[in-house]
C-alpha cells in the first residue's frame, strides 16, 4: 500500500484558516479529485467537518470520539492511525481495489503520519495568506522532488501555483 500526503500551501505553509480553505483553484479540486478517486482517504474531524465525506473514495475519519460523528454507514471512524493501516494492509491481498491512502490532512494528520509517507503531492500557491491559522510544517529533507507542473494564474485562478511529487529519499 502506497501512501500519499496531499496538500496545497502558500508560501508560509499556509493551509487553512477558521476550518476553511484559503482560496479556490479549480484546476487544484480536479487534480485532487482524480488522483484520490477509488483510494482511500484519510483525514483529521476538523477537516472531515470542513469537507464532509468525499464520493466514490473509502473515507476514514480519525477522531479521538467515533462515537459523536455522523457519518454514512460507507465510510469509517477510527482513533488510531496504527490500527487503520493494519487494517488495510491485512485486507490488502483480499480484492482490495483501492491501491494508494491519500492522507488528507489537516495540520495533525499530516504532521502525525509524515513517518508512514512514501510521497508527498504538493499544491504550490504562489502567494502569502496573513489570516492563515494551520500549516503544513513538514520537514522535507528526506524527500526529493520528481515532478512540477506549474500553472498560471487566469480568470478562474486568483494566483499562479504547481503541482509537485516528491518521493522519500531511500536510504541503503
Ligand atoms: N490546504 C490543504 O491542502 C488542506 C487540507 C486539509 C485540511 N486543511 C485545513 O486544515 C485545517 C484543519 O487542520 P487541523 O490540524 O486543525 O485539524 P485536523 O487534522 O483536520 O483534525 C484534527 C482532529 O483529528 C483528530 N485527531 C488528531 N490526531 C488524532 C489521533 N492521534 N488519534 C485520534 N484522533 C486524532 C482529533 O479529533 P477529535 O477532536 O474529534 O478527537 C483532532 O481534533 C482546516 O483549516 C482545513 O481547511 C487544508
Amino acid at each position: 500500500m502506497k501512501v500519499i500526503q496531499i496538500v496545497a500551501k502558500g508560501e508560509n505553509n499556509e493551509i487553512g484558516c477558521n476550518n476553511e480553505m484559503l482560496w479556490h483553484l479549480p484546476k487544484d479540486f480536479k487534480m485532487f479529485r482524480e488522483a484520490t478517486l477509488n483510494n482511500y482517504v484519510i483525514m483529521g474531524r476538523k477537516t472531515f467537518e470542513s469537507i464532509g465525506e468525499l464520493k466514490q473514495r473509502q473515507n476514514i475519519i480519525i477522531t479521538r470520539k467515533p462515537n459523536e460523528i455522523k457519518i454514512s454507514k460507507k465510510s469509517w471512524v477510527s482513533s488510531s492511525f496504527k490500527e487503520t493501516i493494519n487494517f488495510i494492509s491485512s485486507s490488502i491481498n483480499k480484492k482490495n481495489k483501492y491501491k494508494i491512502l491519500f492522507v488528507i490532512g489537516g495540520q495533525s494528520i499530516y504532521e502525525q503520519t509524515i513517518d508512514l509517507c512514501d510521497e508527498i503531492w504538493i499544491t504550490e500557491v504562489h502567494s502569502i495568506f496573513k489570516n492563515a491559522d494551520t500549516f503544513y510544517n513538514i520537514d522535507l529533507s528526506d524527500f526529493v522532488e520528481y515532478s512540477r507542473i506549474k500553472n498560471y494564474k487566469d480568470e478562474k485562478h486568483c494566483y499562479d501555483f504547481d503541482f509537485v511529487k516528491y518521493n522519500r529519499i531511500t536510504k541503503n
